[in-house]
């Protein structure tokens, strides 16, 4: 090897190195914008984990004007979750087509999943009239993370009016264990549902929690689900609550209130939307495990903005969320 092989060798070693540890740093509360300079509308989202190569999709409501023909379902994409590339509309309102009814439809909460035995990207959201009298999941497919999502049906899952709700992918070491359905069932309680094996409807709520919540975002650490939750108050913010099971089984987990990890009445002005499970740069082989909230910043929907905050465990049912204008990604 020559001199000049070796040089280019170390270069090459101190800038993987160097730019590893670049400051990766996550605001909250202020306007984020993509790799073309837009802000970014994506709202209520949920993160997808692309199953080939670990990149991120974010799917999300589109900007919250107060003309409901304008919204849809935008999506974003990131090797990093810092630089996001905007990929458009995935999916419209031209898209949802339901027999006897007309738009245009509440679109919110949509969130997707892959599905290794029909190989489709599976998108769920909730479908609403204007006046949330419908209460229906919609759900529609696409071969492609990027869309467009082809609409598949709108319906009451389990026959249970459905309002707010998340998808939760049950993986451990790499292996779906399921696929579930959690919602606020006709904002008198909440419902969870394994999905069927095509992930295209529930099978029967098996687990519950008997009080109204909404912002449901389910995780497992330690051999345990938690859920973080909102109260219900609109698109005003309230103190968020975290659930925690004391087993090792969603099916028919049974839950209990950890009361609100923030300490902050308002939840820093925000609601939850996504909890994301990200492989720390600081201890590898665990795990940050990352608030995501909409401050929707009503009534004039338009500047909401994003609050993604890691959360701490101080113990396994002493956890807590703090506060932080930014955070760098390297340091957790
Ligand atoms: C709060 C919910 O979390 C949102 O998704 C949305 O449905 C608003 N309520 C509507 O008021």
């Amino acid at each position: 090897m020559s001199v000049m092989h070796i040089v280019l060798y170390l270069f090459l070693i101190v800038e993987c190195y160097c730019s590893f540890f670049d400051p990766a740093y996550i605001y909250s509360g202020i306007v984020w914008n993509d790799t073309d300079g837009k802000s970014i509308q994506s709202h209520a989202a949920g993160i997808l984990i692309d199953p080939n190569d670990n990149s991120y999709w974010w799917y999300g409501e589109s900007l919250k004007t107060s003309t409901l023909a304008d919204h849809g379902v935008n999506c974003y994409h990131s090797k990093d979750l810092i630089n996001w590339i905007n990929i458009g509309e995935v999916l419209g309102q031209k898209q949802v087509v339901i027999q006897n009814q007309s738009g245009p439809y509440v679109i919110e909460r949509p969130k997707v999943v892959w599905n290794p035995l029909t190989k489709l990207y599976v998108m769920w959201f909730h479908l609403d009239s204007y006046d949330y009298q419908y209460r229906y999941a919609g759900i529609a497919t696409s071969p492609t993370p990027n869309g467009k999502f082809t609409f598949i049906d709108a319906f009451q899952p389990d026959g249970v009016p459905s309002l707010d709700m998340n998808l939760y992918e049950d993986k451990r070491n790499g292996v779906v264990q399921g696929v579930y359905f959690v919602r606020s069932c006709n904002n008198e309680y909440v419902g969870i549902s394994k999905l069927t094996d095509d992930y295209l409807n529930t099978t029967g709520i098996t687990s519950r929690i008997g009080e109204p919540r909404e912002g449901h975002a389910i995780f497992y650490r330690n051999n345990r689900y938690y859920m973080m939750t909102s109260h219900l108050t609109g698109w005003s913010p309230n103190p968020a609550e975290l659930f925690v099971t004391n087993q090792d089984n969603l099916q028919h987990a049974e839950w209990s209130s950890l009361g609100n990890p923030t300490n902050s009445p308002t939840t820093f002005n925000s609601q939850s939307t996504f909890v994301l499970p990200y492989p720390s740069r600081k201890f590898p082989g665990t795990f940050v495990y990352i608030y995501m909230g909409d401050r929707w910043n009503a009534p004039e929907l338009l500047n909401a903005t994003y609050i993604w905050l890691p959360f701490t465990f101080n113990s396994d049912t002493n956890v807590t969320l703090e506060w932080q204008d930014k955070w760098d990604l390297n340091d957790y």
